[in-house]
Order: C-alpha cells, then sequence, then structure tokens
C-alpha cells in the first residue's frame, strides 16, 4: 500500500511546489520524506493554514469550536485526508457553510484517524468540533497542581504526534501551515500560544466575564509546533526581544535564571544567521510539563527542574532557542530523521554555550553528553543483531535513548572538527538560510553537504565517514571527544570515594548539576545501605531541591533497594512529571523484581493523575514489562 501510494506521490507533486516566496511552502517527495506517522496525502491534497475558534472548559476538560482549513488539492482531487485523534466532529462544511461528506476512519492506537472530507470543489473547510478529557497532547491542571494552588492550568504538548487529538489538520512535520486562533478562556486566566500576540498580554474581556486571546503565526511551521498555555500568567521583560511568563510567585527566579537569554540569542544569530521569528519569550510551567523544554516558536516551553538558582540548566534555553534554526526553521521531513532537529539543535546548543559562557562550560556539557551517548550505545547497540536502535535514520521514534541527540550532534563536530571550524559554521549558516522553512530528510542533507562542503574532494569523503554516520550502527572510529577540566577534577573526587573515601570528604560547594550528575553517575550501582546512608547524610541528597540531583540519587537508591530513600521518591514522583528525571525511577523499579514492581504500581497509582498522558502512557508500557 504504502510503497504504491508513495510511487502516486511522485508522479504527482510538482504542481503543488511553492513558485515564490507567496506561495505555500513546499513539501518532499522523495522516498525518505514519506510519513508513515500521518494518514494524509499531502500531494493530492494538503492544508496551507488552520484557523482555530476554541473555547477552553476547565468543569468538562474539553475545547470547544471550529477549525477552518485553507486547502490547496489537485484540480481532480475529490478529498482531503486529515489526522485526528478522538475529536468529536460535529459538522463539516466549505467556507460558506454549505455541508460537506466527511467521515472517520477506524482509529489506529499510535495513529489515531483519518478524517477524509469529500471536497466538492471547496478551498477551505470549517470542521466543528469537541476534544475529549484524555486528549494526549493537552494537560489539564487543577489548581492543586500549580505554583499558586488557586486556579487551574493547561498547556498543550504536539510533538510528535499528539496535536491531531485537539486540531483536525494534516499533522506530519513535512506538511508546514500558517496558522491563526483565537481563544477564549475563563476570565481570569490568560492564555498564551507559540506565536503573535494581537490582542494584548490581557486579551478582551466579554460581557459573559470571559476573555479572548487572539493570534497569528504568518510563518509556515510544521504543525507540532502549534502550542497554548492557560493560566494564572505573569510576563516579565528580559531584553528588548524577550521575556517570561510563568505564575506570579515563579517570575523572579525565573527572570533570575534566564537573564542572559540575550546575549544567546545574539550568540546564535552570529553563528548561524538572523533570528527569523521576532520575539523570543519562555514560558515556565508546572513541574508537570513532560519535557525539559519545547521549542514552540515565539514561545519556548520550560520545566521549573532547570530553575536551580545558579543559571546552571541554561543550556536547556540555548537548546529549545537553537531550535529556532535547527527544527523549526529547517524541520526533519518524518521523525525518522528526528536527528536532524536534536543532533544539530544539540550541537548548535553547545556552540551557543561556547560563546556565552567559554570553552570550559561548553566542554562540560559536551563531555557530559559524551558519557549519555556512550551509554545509550551500550544500552541499545546489542538489543538487535543490527544495532538498528544506534542508527540516526530509522523508523520513526526506533533511535535509542537520546542517540538522535548524542550521536546526531557528535556527527556534526566530527565534520566541524575535520573541515575547520571556520568553513563548517559558513556551510551551516548557508544551510540554514538555503532550507529555510522547509523540511529536509537525512539523505537531503548529506546530497546538501556534498554539493556544499565535500564539492566533489575525495579523500575528504573517505576521512568524514558520511554514510557510516547516518546509516549504519554503532559509532564511527571518527568521533570527537570533547573533555572537561571541570569534570575531570570531580573523577578525581569521585575516585577517592569509590576507593572508600568518606563522604563527608567530598568537596560539593558550588557544584553545579553537571558536578553533581558526573559524581552520582559514576558511583557504581551496587552499594552496602551504611554507605548509601553516609552518602545521603553528607550530602542531603534525599532532600535536594535539584531534581537532577534527586533524580540522580534516587536511580542509585531503587538499584540498592535502597528503602530509607522511599518517601522521598514518593515526594518526587507524585510532584515532577518530567518524562527524563522520572522514567528511569520506574524502569530502575521494574528491573528490581517483585520488591520494585509492587512499588512502581503503587507510585504509579498515586501519581499517575499528576503525569501528562504521553508521560503516563510511557510508564505504564515499563510497568507492562514493554
Ligand atoms: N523537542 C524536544 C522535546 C521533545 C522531544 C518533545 C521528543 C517530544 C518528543 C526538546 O527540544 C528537547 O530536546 N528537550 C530536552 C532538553 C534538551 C536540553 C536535551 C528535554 O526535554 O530534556
Ligand atoms: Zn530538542
Amino acid at each position: 500500500m504504502r510503497i504504491l501510494f508513495a510511487a502516486a506521490l511522485m508522479a504527482t507533486a510538482a504542481p503543488l511546489a511553492a513558485q515564490s516566496s507567496a506561495s505555500p511552502a513546499p513539501i518532499l517527495t522523495t522516498p525518505e520524506a514519506l510519513d508513515v506517522w500521518t494518514h494524509a496525502e499531502p500531494t493530492v491534497a494538503r492544508v496551507t493554514h488552520v484557523g482555530l475558534d476554541l473555547n477552553v472548559d476547565f468543569a468538562s476538560e474539553t475545547l470547544t469550536g471550529s477549525a477552518k482549513l485553507d486547502i490547496l488539492a489537485q484540480p481532480d482531487a475529490k478529498q482531503i485526508v486529515l489526522d485526528v485523534d478522538d475529536l468529536d466532529i460535529s459538522a463539516v462544511t466549505d467556507g460558506s457553510g454549505k455541508a460537506l461528506q466527511w467521515n472517520v476512519g477506524a482509529d489506529d492506537p499510535e495513529l489515531g484517524s483519518a478524517l477524509t472530507v469529500q471536497l466538492d470543489g471547496a478551498k477551505q473547510i470549517i470542521i466543528t468540533y469537541r476534544t475529549q478529557p484524555g486528549a494526549t497532547a493537552l494537560q489539564w491542571l487543577p489548581p492543586e497542581m500549580t505554583a499558586g494552588k488557586k486556579k487551574p492550568y493547561l498547556f498543550s504538548q504536539g510533538q510528535p504526534i499528539n496535536n491531531r487529538s485537539w486540531i483536525p489538520t494534516q499533522d506530519s512535520p513535512g506538511i508546514r501551515q500558517t496558522w491563526d486562533a483565537t481563544l477564549t478562556v475563563p476570565g481570569d486566566l490568560v492564555a498564551v500560544m507559540s506565536a503573535e500576540k494581537l490582542s494584548g498580554d490581557k486579551g478582551e474581556k466579554l460581557k459573559d466575564g470571559r476573555r479572548r486571546f487572539r493570534f497569528r503565526m504568518d510563518k509556515p511551521v510544521p504543525p507540532y509546533l502549534i502550542a497554548f498555555a492557560v493560566g494564572d500568567l505573569k510576563f516579565k521583560p528580559l531584553g528588548p526581544r524577550s521575556g517570561v511568563w510563568t505564575e506570579p510567585s515563579m517570575l523572579d527566579a525565573a527572570a533570575h535564571e534566564f537573564t542572559d537569554v540575550e546575549k544567546m540569542i545574539d550568540a546564535a544569530s552570529d553563528l548561524y544567521g538572523p533570528y527569523r521569528w521576532g520575539r523570543y519569550d519562555m514560558l515556565v510551567l508546572p513541574p508537570s510539563f513532560p519535557y525539559g523544554g519545547m521549542e514552540n516558536p515565539m514561545l519556548t516551553f520550560l520545566t521549573p527542574t532547570i530553575i536551580t538558582g545558579d543559571r546552571s540548566n541554561t543550556d536547556v534555553v540555548a537548546h529549545e532557542l537553537a531550535h529556532s534554526w535547527s527544527g523549526n526553521l529547517v524541520t526533519n521531513a518524518t521523525w525518522s530523521d528526528s536527528w536532524l532537529n536534536e543532533g544539530f539543535t544539540t550541537y548548535f546548543e553547545n556552540r551557543i554555550m561556547e560563546s556565552v559562557y567559554g570553552k570550559e562550560r561548553a566542554a562540560m556539557y559536551a563531555d557530559l553528553d559524551w558519557d549519555g551517548m556512550k551509554r545509550d550505545l551500550a544500552r541499545y547497540g546489542g538489543k538487535t543483531r543490527t544495532g538498528a536502535a544506534t542508527r540516526l535514520h530509522g523508523d520513526p521514534g526506533a533511535t535509542g535513548g537520546q542517540l538522535d541527540y548524542f550521536k546526531g550532534s557528535n556527527f556534526l563536530r566530527m565534520l566541524e572538527v575535520t573541515v575547520g571550524r571556520e568553513k563548517w559554521d559558513a556551510y551551516l549558516r548557508s544551510y540554514f538560510d538555503r532550507h529555510a522553512f522547509q523540511p529536509q530528510t537525512t539523505a537531503g542533507f548529506l546530497a546538501d553537504l556534498r554539493a556544499n562542503l565535500l564539492q566533489g574532494d575525495p579523500a575528504l569523503e573517505l576521512k568524514l565517514q558520511l554514510d557510516r554516520w547516518a546509516y549504519a550502527a554503532g559509532l564511527p572510529d571518527n568521533a570527537v571527544h570533547i573533555t572537561s577540566t571541570t569534570l575531570a577534577a570531580v573523577d578525581t573526587k569521585l575516585k577517592a570515594f569509590n576507593a572508600g573515601g568518606p563522604a563527608s570528604a567530598v568537596q560539593t560547594d558550588g557544584w553545579s548539576t553537571q558536578e553533581w550528575l558526573r559524581f552520582l553517575n559514576g558511583i557504581p550501582r551496587k552499594q552496602t545501605p551504611q554507605r548509601l546512608a553516609e552518602l545521603d547524610k553528607a550530602l542531603g541528597l534525599s532532600d535536594s531541591t535539584n531534581a537532577y540531583v534527586r533524580s540522580a540519587w534516587l536511580e542509585l537508591a531503587i538499584a540498592n533497594r535502597y528503602e530509607p530513600a522511599l518517601p522521598s521518591l514518593q515526594e518526587f514522583a507524585t510532584r515532577v512529571g518530567r518524562g527524563l528525571l522520572i522514567r528511569p525511577l520506574y524502569t530502575g523499579l521494574m528491573q528490581q523484581g517483585d520488591w520494585g514492581a509492587d512499588i512502581a504500581r503503587k507510585l504509579f497509582a498515586e501519581a499517575r493523575p499528576t503525569y501528562h498522558p504521553t508521560v503516563a502512557s510511557g510508564i505504564e508500557q515499563i510497568i507492562a514489562g514493554k
């Protein structure tokens, strides 16, 4: 089916390609660009603009309203196929209100359903619908789960394919769409979106007491980047084009933590070209936010767990900012090439950190990422005979752990070191320019690299091993390991401790998150209860307010079935919902036989309502042993 369809795509693609900047963004029709995670048939008919008008109702945990879609279709196209996941659709009409025929296909547990609309010549369709309370993109938080504890909160997380649970559109990263939205919310709440604000910070007060906010994104974006949040939000400016939104009680701490953001925007633009999105604001969410950060355009979403008071986790801000180029400007055409988003961004993030804070601090992050890469290679390399999970290009979502980040960024670091920074930076800058607002594939990137950087140099081609990096398992032998002297100093202390030295001798004053992580993750997994008690007492690990430290400590404690740490685990896992910090704890518990499985099940039963649907279903799989 899929292969036949790909052939059809190739044959009909040309008329839909963009001719000028006013035309819709082009779609790619090469074999690697075929997205198996969408029902859409974009070369037959595609969405070019989404207009949302939604009312947010906290009592029923639903969004109700309409999506008005602009359609570009082949002259003979009979229908358009959209992605939907559990939407209650009540009507579909054309732009003038004439009813159109539609039907929702069978529900695929991963992809959701196809919504097929008979176009009857329509250039615009209007879908009237309501979301379900369990919509996978949405997390509805009761007041208790917010910092202020008085008002509810709601946010969306689109990547990779969650947005079809609240927007009926073609939910594929290769199908770029402009959009606008009107959100109507309770009168005491504020709505923000990943777009230009058209109605001021406070919106418009309606006669019925509700508030209406309007937004517009006039640049074509992949639909996973449409995002919003509603809550008791306040804004503080940080610079001429940047600022931070969060709940009032968090505002000062957030502004203090992110004070360098303007410097980061300057550094990033100096490296790889102008920042093309106008403003760069950030939203700090409640601790149940499932990710460290999410690069929603003009409004990065961030976990509060990076606010540690010492600015040691601002690499996450540099990362999400870097996505304004790698990901948001040049976008992986399918989730099989997520390394084009995440690997490029991890590399770029490190270059921003180096520009703003110097070589050693950047080396510290890069060195830790090297550890992460080695860990993931060991973990996922042996899983299949072919090491499929360690390949950069593969099935969507199949790259193991964070290898799309670590191996991907290492690939680019190798390119930098091999061709020289000056030449590489000039190339990368022109790459972002030439592919701005377009989808990209691994094959497309390699072709671009060969045409514009290698330019037929056979010796260089041999040296780089491009195809091995992109398509083979494992790590090619030209990988570059950047090492940090700060972390080497931690290693010295670690060695003494691991040789039996007292925990009280470990000087941790002024340690950054990264130094803590190097230390805690370097402790052999098998420890006695006495030793763990000594460590906890000397370093205050169970009570640490640094979520990274707390998570790393709990992992070690769980590996030893160390029960005195269980209250700390319970408090942490029911408050923090960031997958990266929580999932390893459940995985660790499940590796501890009945003892751990029992704790995991009880903990999850209690914590589940505090997790975002995507994190909740991930943990459900861990507990089910999948
Ligand atoms: N785009 C990702 C978040 C994401 C990844 C959402 C996969 C959905 C699926 C974001 O840019 C990211 O990588 N966040 C990291 C932080 C980063 C510094 C490594 C995270 O969440 O930890
Ligand atoms: Zn990222």
